[in-house]
């Protein structure tokens, strides 16, 4: 028989990642609100509010183990400082998202929050290709995707931001296990 682990725990250096619980909601809010995070990502809205974080624990709690997994990212001592997700859309191959709270940016938590998120996705989810996609303007985004090992795939696809209101050029990777 196979047994879906439907909330692991991922450890890395400085990080544990986990599922999100309705008790980390009001400290979501308050680090997704803010502009710069959500204008790099498709889908958070802004201003992002505390029925939009609990919106998102909830669609988490009953979403299905095969298609997608989310974590929140907890720093020793600090409690959650972002957050990473794999996810499947509707006719597409599994992606990954994350994002980083503002204080704790330009620390190398990214890096190490996908690098032992892809790591967990190989081994334990046995998932082989992971595709990613980062507006033109946010190299950082890039230069985390290939420190984790992701290549350019050459193709640029205009896809929207809900935070800005419109589509953004977005610069298509891959990342093979
Ligand atoms: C992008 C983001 C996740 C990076 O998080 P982080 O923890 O600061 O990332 P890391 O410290 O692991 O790595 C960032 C890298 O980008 C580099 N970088 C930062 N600003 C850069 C810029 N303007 N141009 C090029 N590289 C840049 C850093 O130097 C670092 O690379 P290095 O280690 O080789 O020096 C964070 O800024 C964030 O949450 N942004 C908003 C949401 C977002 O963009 N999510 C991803 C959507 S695809």
């Amino acid at each position: 028989m196979c047994v879906i682990d439907i909330s692991p725990t991922i450890e890395t250096r400085r990080l544990t990642l986990r599922a999100p619980g309705m008790a980390d909601a009001p400290r979501l809010a308050r680090l997704m609100n803010d502009y710069d995070i959500a204008k790099m990502t498709s889908r958070v809205p802004h201003p992002y509010g505390l029925s939009d974080a609990e919106d998102f624990v909830a669609l988490c709690q009953g979403a299905d183990p095969r298609a997608g997994r989310n974590f929140l990212l907890d720093l020793e001592d600090e409690g959650v400082v972002g957050g990473l997700g794999f996810f499947t859309p509707p006719d597409g191959r599994l992606e990954v998202g994350y994002w980083i709270g503002r204080e704790w940016q330009g620390r190398g938590l990214a890096t190490e929050a996908l690098s032992g998120a892809l790591i967990w996705a190989a081994r334990d989810w046995r998932r082989r290709y992971v595709v990613a996609g980062h507006f033109a303007d946010n190299p950082a985004s890039g230069q985390v995707l290939v420190k984790a090992g992701f290549l350019y795939t050459g193709e640029v696809k205009s896809l929207p931001s809900r935070a800005r209101g419109e589509p953004a050029d977005t610069r298509m990777m891959v990342w093979l296990a």
